[in-house]
């Protein structure tokens, strides 16, 4: 097994399917308010997904995840299962969301805020996009995979937060989660080198305080051992001969 490298054919389809990803997390901005309960922004983004988009939402039923998104609220790392729960003021939440088109995949996830949320959730929330774009930059000709991983892990701990381990970015395309992983820590320098063609996510998680997480008993949600504050954001990217394209950009990031 290796990394796979895509077809022109099959970029064209990545891109589109990184685009509907994208546009769903738009879609969403305006519901994602005090109130609200995680069912409820599940069924707005299943329901334009299916309906609108005429894409597939790739977590349901992914190895028995239950719903079409994952929404991660506070001390939740990762993989959050939506709920009749409301969103409270100062709550912040990622939603990650995967649509399936022509039978390649889009991944992106991002951080929103309810209401007016501390100085240190806001910060959290600043620094981990910062280690997402980063670890994005890396990605030129000559480099490696840990070049990634050292770039996130360096501007992490520079803020004093944790790089979690458990959790890495994928390749992508045909399969959900192919190979390689993508470390979100590591050394320079070493790992794989890219290469034009290759597709892949980046999606570090930072926690406030310990990297050490622990999967409650529905099997999926991952939060910090401490409780403290998580913050993920996610691309998927696509390796170019001078560098990269991410392939879930959304209108606000152009
Ligand atoms: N979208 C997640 C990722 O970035 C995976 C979610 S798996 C699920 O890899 F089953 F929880 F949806
Ligand atoms: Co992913
Ligand atoms: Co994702």
């Amino acid at each position: 097994m290796s990394i796979l490298i895509k077809t022109a054919d099959e970029i064209e389809k990545m891109r589109v399917a990184g685009k509907l990803a994208a546009e769903v997390l738009e879609m969403i901005v305006p519901h994602v308010v005090e109130g609200v309960t995680t069912n409820e922004l599940n069924e707005l983004c299943h329901d334009y997904m299916v309906n609108v988009q005429h894409t597939i939402p790739a977590p349901l039923n992914y190895r028995g995840f239950p719903k079409s998104i994952c929404t991660s609220v506070n001390q939740q790392v990762c993989h959050g299962i939506p709920n009749d729960k409301k969103l409270k003021k100062g709550d912040i939440i990622n939603i990650d969301i995967t649509v399936i088109k022509d039978g390649y995949h889009g991944d992106t996830s991002k951080m929103f805020c309810i209401g007016d949320v501390t100085p240190f959730a806001k910060k959290l929330i600043t620094v981990t996009r910062e280690a997402l774009f980063l670890g994005i930059e890396q990605i030129k000709p000559g480099n490696t995979f840990g070049d990634i991983g050292y770039a996130i892990q360096k501007h992490a701990h520079a803020n004093r937060y944790s790089v979690v381990r458990e959790f890495c970015g994928h390749g992508v395309g045909k399969d959900f989660h192919e190979e390689p992983h993508v470390m979100h820590y590591g050394k320079a320098g070493t790992g794989e080198a890219f290469k034009a063609g290759m597709i892949f996510t980046i999606e570090p998680m930072l926690n406030m305080g310990k990297r050490q997480v622990k999967v409650l008993g529905d099997k999926w949600t991952a939060i910090t051992k401490d409780r403290s504050l998580s913050a993920q954001w996610e691309h998927t990217i696509l390796v170019t001969d001078t560098g990269y394209e991410i392939l879930t950009l959304r209108a606000e990031e152009l």
